[in-house]
């Protein structure tokens, strides 16, 4: 099999095992994450294949686990990638993204060992920012009955995994606690630059959501 038609049938795969899901895990993140990685990796030098199936299947723990378990989705992955037939080289690479990949509270370091990871971590965390950051984040906080903001509750920075995870905070402090950090934990010069404009973005929403809450004319 050709490795463009390894990758539309895994993306295939994924988008089917995320639609089947009730939980609302969005097979439309992974799309977008996954064309993003393509737009950054065709200024970076990295490996198209490896990029892709890693964007594809980044978040795959989520399709079905959810506890603590963080190898649980580069296992997943192998189970998928064993399907076609992949080389050991290639399945470990793209198992090092996944492991790598998730954001676990602005205390946490979490340091990508190849470049195709660090794209990939990249625009996963693009997608958290800007029009489609500021829409995902008011999806969230909306479905776990949180306020949009309470002037009085200040955002809480340097939480650790636990109180990240576990925060029952306004969705405005998000902004401060996660959003508004990501565009200095980019990696790639591509991404830094696709995030600042979407950060200065999401600094003009602010503006705007704080001078109409207060009726400024
Ligand atoms: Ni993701």
């Amino acid at each position: 099999m050709k490795n463009k038609d390894i990758v539309e049938a895994v993306a295939k795969m994924v988008q089917k095992k995320f639609e089947d899901e009730a939980s609302g895990h969005d097979w439309w993140h992974i799309y977008r994450v996954w064309q993003t990685a393509k737009s950054i990796s065709k200024i970076e030098k990295a490996d198209l294949f490896i990029v892709e199936l890693g964007a594809l299947l980044h978040d795959i723990a989520d399709w079905k686990f959810n506890s603590g378990d963080l190898t649980a989705g580069g296992k997943e992955a192998e189970k998928i990638l064993l399907l076609f037939n992949i080389d050991q080289n290639t399945i470990q690479r793209v198992k090092d993204i996944i492991d790598q990949v998730s954001f676990k509270g602005d205390a946490i370091e979490t340091p990508m060992s190849s470049i195709e990871g660090k794209i990939v971590q990249d625009a996963d965390r693009l997608d958290a920012i800007g029009a489609i950051g500021i829409a995902r984040t008011f999806a969230y906080g909306g479905n776990k009955g949180r306020p949009m903001y309470s002037p009085n509750i200040k955002p809480q920075l340097n939480q650790t995994f636990e109180s990240y995870k576990n925060s029952t905070a306004p969705t405005i402090n998000h902004f401060y606690e996660k959003l508004l950090l990501l565009k200095d934990r980019m990696n790639t010069q591509t991404g830094k630059s696709m995030a600042e404009q979407r950060h200065l973005f999401m600094e003009t929403y602010l503006k705007q959501f704080y001078d109409e809450w207060n009726g400024e004319l």
